[in-house]
């Protein structure tokens, strides 16, 4: 990264997908592929999100908008980066983003042992609603159900931002 770069979140473009697939091998056991990126920037409902130094992808987010209701339903930073704030400059944006949207219920699965995540969402108010049996392969695991209510303008503008990376 150059000296002048700094970390900016903005809407997901094609030229993206490359690194963000990159970051998704390095985050999951079972990524998503380029295409399924390729087929969700097509589709209105969805809004994905990108952090980016530069030219270079360290993070991104994808969050489905439909009516009142989000789901969250993938978020990753490239492992470089990680215990930076970014993750949580990542989720705030997402609120930001679905609750301007007029999401007001947003939905999460997550994986029980993924125990970094499940601290980040229930710091920012993400409540555990059950568990999905047997929700992921490879490996097996039971998913936790987590729902947020998205507030007031002022309650998501209250949510700290954390010191620049
Ligand atoms: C989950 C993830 C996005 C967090 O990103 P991050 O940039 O490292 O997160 P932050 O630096 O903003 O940390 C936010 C909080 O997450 C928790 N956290 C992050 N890393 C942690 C770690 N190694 N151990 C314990 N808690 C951790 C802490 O609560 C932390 O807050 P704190 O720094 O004030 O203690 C990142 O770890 C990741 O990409 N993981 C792989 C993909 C994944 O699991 N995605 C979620 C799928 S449901």
């Amino acid at each position: 990264m150059a000296a002048t770069d700094v970390l900016e979140i903005r809407s997901m473009i094609a030229a993206d997908v490359a690194q963000v697939a990159a970051i998704e091998v390095a985050s999951f056991s079972s990524p998503w592929r380029e295409d399924t990126f390729h087929a969700l920037l097509a589709r209105d409902a969805v809004e994905l999100l990108t952090a980016v130094e530069g030219s270079t992808v360290v993070g991104y987010a994808v969050v489905w908008c439909i009516l009142d209701q989000g789901e969250l339903s993938n978020v990753a930073v490239a492992p470089s980066h990680r215990r930076k704030g970014l993750g949580r400059r990542l989720l705030k944006r997402v609120i930001e983003v679905a609750g301007a949207r007029g999401v007001r219920h947003l939905f999460l699965e997550v994986r029980v042992s993924n125990s970094v995540a499940r601290a980040l969402y229930q710091d920012f108010g993400f409540e555990e609603l059950g568990r999905r049996k047997g929700y992921y392969d490879d490996p097996p695991e039971d998913a936790i159900l987590m729902q947020a209510t998205l507030g007031s303008t002022q309650e998501i503008n209250d949510l700290e931002d954390p010191p620049a990376t």
